[in-house]
């Protein structure tokens, strides 16, 4: 790579255009623009299907598109099952580690076993096609197995990730109707035991649908197993019904994959649907195209499965791509804070995907850490989950990429199911930017009159097309998605994200955070209603408001107004218990940093609270427009 001062870029080296996947990005846009459904059948040619599509996309029911209408298609066939009859067969599919040192290969023929006896247990346990399977566990490749075995027999899965309350669990398996809950007794975080069973055995009590619990035993301490509804996985594993043999369902490209929650404007999280078809297409597409990937390199990403980022390039693209993937369990600093860069170098890891949060975490401890091991086995570094911050895209390039490793900050959602907002490894990079549109794309910035904005001024982000990797829906509720994503843009068509952007005069967008109710912690993505709705569930408080604030390492976080309930006085000890009374409602991601403690809230006429002034006053800002404030 080189840097030119004068322009503020950084331009791939020739080493990095000779080996890249796609050498050229404009040309490629203006093709992929102008025949965008020809573009997508080409990269669906890219994957194995037990029956071609009739229909690229059926647009009948907008907005809920079918992509590949008619095909057939199961993406463990694509992730797995074609691997088995070609050299990839005996490479590596999973390297794990555990925080504790443990290690674990599969083979892709071990991993195939693996998912194939984890399927037949489903089936005998009574999964059938389409049935929703709830999975709550640590990051171990059981996690994977249980994923993947799912989507093997058609069943559809909905990982909650492993760090949430049992309320907010069982809240999430309710809306799913999970018949099988599928957990570990624990895993290890920090040294201790994170005590999954024992969050999963509260969350059931409070779930009526569930009848089979399936548990992994990770950590081996002591959990409580309910007779006729408990199964330890590794019980179930030497019965004759887990045969390693297991056909893969052929599943139509428009059959649900999986269900991921997602917090939004309101307080309930939403069920984001993605489907087999364009699911796979997408996240193949883009994995090949932007991480550059190889059957012959080791790729880690190191967000949890629990996260979307997980779901699609942690397990899915890569697989589908016949790569390694390296997996870890726990804290990125534990027990020394080289322990990651020990692992790329003790693994040899290609490419690392990981956030701008757990960059900063990292870079807090110095560079010495990471200069004690050899990382030149890095190809390629990503960014997902918030804007990065210069001084922290420097630092990764500087210090982990060794200024040789082109940095691919990827815009997207759990609603886009895959990039659309990302470099590829041969266009020059502005620190901060997450670069150009995906393939097929058009993205804008607008005003209020839905006009593009001039260079360089701040607007709404909006996707005016539509694309193959675009959620489904949300589960049981059509309106909403309606509502949320569409509504705004109805006359034009166009899909509202929820973030504010700028574009400047080089055509590079950069994005600037959320312009909705919904705050991002940590890359955590958690809705203030949900926080608020967690607030005055204790008995103390009345209202509540919740804002971001900006914060050094987690890029924002909670701050929050609250409103006692009379005679109650506020404190220290009132503000700690409010915070550790929010951790426990809704899991330790979202206990807020400082509760301010207040008489009354800005609030619209119509009674909205005006988290925006909130926010400029916690700010010494200027509150702008005050309006349609209530006298
Ligand atoms: C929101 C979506 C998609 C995987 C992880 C998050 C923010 C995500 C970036 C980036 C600036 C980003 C946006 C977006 N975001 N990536 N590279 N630069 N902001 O998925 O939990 O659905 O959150 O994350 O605000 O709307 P998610």
């Amino acid at each position: 790579m080189s840097f030119d001062e004068k322009k503020g870029m950084y331009f791939p080296s020739e080493d990095i255009i000779n080996q890249s996947n796609v050498k050229e990005y404009e040309k490629l846009y203006k093709y992929s623009i102008e025949n965008r459904e020809q573009f997508w059948a080409e990269q669906a040619e890219h994957l194995d299907w037990f029956k071609k599509w009739d229909k690229v996309v059926d647009e009948s029911d907008k907005p809920f598109y079918k992509w590949f209408q008619g095909g057939k298609i199961n993406i463990v066939q694509n992730a797995v099952d074609r691997h088995l009859t070609t050299a990839n067969r005996n490479k590596l599919a999973i390297i794990w580690e555990g925080e504790n040192g443990d290690i674990r290969t599969y083979s892709y023929h071990a991993l195939n076993r693996e998912i194939s006896k984890f399927a037949n247990i489903l089936k005998s346990m009574g999964v059938k096609k389409g049935d929703i399977v709830t999975i709550y566990m640590p990051q171990i490749p059981e996690q994977v197995f249980a994923m993947l075995a799912c989507a093997k027999i058609g069943a559809v899965h909905s990982v909650v990730y492993g760090g949430f309350s049992h309320e907010a669990l069982s809240e999430r398996i309710k809306d799913a109707e999970s018949r099988v809950v599928i957990t570990a007794d624990g895993g290890f975080r920090r040294g201790k035991i994170a005590d999954l069973k024992a969050i999963v055995n509260q969350a059931v009590e409070l779930s009526p649908t569930v009848e089979v619990v399936i548990t992994v035993k990770r950590t081996g301490h002591e959990v409580y197993m309910e007779n006729d509804r408990d199964y330890w996985y590794h019980d179930l594993e030497n019965l004759p019904i887990a045969s390693p043999i297991c056909e893969t369902e052929e599943t139509d490209a428009n059959d649900m994959l999986f269900l991921l929650y997602t917090s939004g404007s309101t307080g309930k999280p939403k069920g984001m649907m993605h489907n087999h078809g364009g699911y796979s297409v997408y996240t193949a597409t883009t994995n090949r195209m932007v991480f550059d990937i190889k059957p012959e390199d080791r790729y880690w990403c190191a967000a949890d499965p629990g996260w979307i980022t997980g779901h699609s390039y942690l397990v899915y693209s890569p697989l589908i791509n016949g790569a390694t993937i390296f997996m870890y369990e726990g804290a990125p600093n534990h027990p020394y804070p080289n322990r990651w860069w020990r692992m790329i170098e003790k693994y040899g890891i290609n490419i690392l995907y990981t956030s701008p949060t757990a960059i900063r975490g990292l870079m807090r401890y110095g560079d010495s850490w990471v200069k004690r091991h050899d990382l030149s086995s890095l190809r390629l570094l990503g960014s997902v989950g918030e804007p990065i911050n210069p001084e922290a895209w420097k630092w990764y390039y500087k210090v982990v990429g060794n200024e040789k490793c082109p940095i691919m900050d990827t815009w997207w959602q759990t609603e886009t199911g895959g990039f659309m907002i990302c470099p590829l490894p041969v266009i020059p990079l502005k620190p901060g930017s997450a670069s150009k549109p995906f393939f097929g794309n058009e993205i804008a910035v607008v005003d209020d009159n839905h006009n593009d904005v001039k260079p360089n001024e701040e607007g709404t982000l909006v996707i005016k097309n539509i694309w193959p990797g675009l959620s489904a829906g949300i589960y049981k509720d059509r309106q909403k998605f309606i509502d949320t994503y569409w509504k705004k843009f109805e006359k034009e068509g166009w899909y509202h994200p929820g973030d504010s952007a700028k574009i400047d005069e080089d055509g590079y967008i950069w994005v600037i955070g959320r312009s909705d109710d919904v705050i991002k912690v940590s890359g955590y993505r958690l809705g203030t209603a949900e926080i608020e709705s967690a607030l005055v569930s204790h008995p103390m408080v009345v209202e509540a408001a919740a804002i971001p604030l900006p914060h050094k390492l987690k890029g924002n976080a909670i701050h929050v107004f609250a409103i006692l309930k009379e005679g109650a006085t506020p404190s220290r000890e009132l503000e700690n218990e409010l915070k550790d009374h929010v951790a426990k409602v809704m899991g330790p991601i979202a206990k807020p940093e400082e509760i301010i403690f207040s008489d009354s809230l800005p609030k619209t006429r119509s009674g909205k609270i005006m988290r925006r002034v909130l926010k400029a006053r916690a700010q010494g800002l200027d509150e702008g427009d005050l309006s349609t404030m209530e006298e």
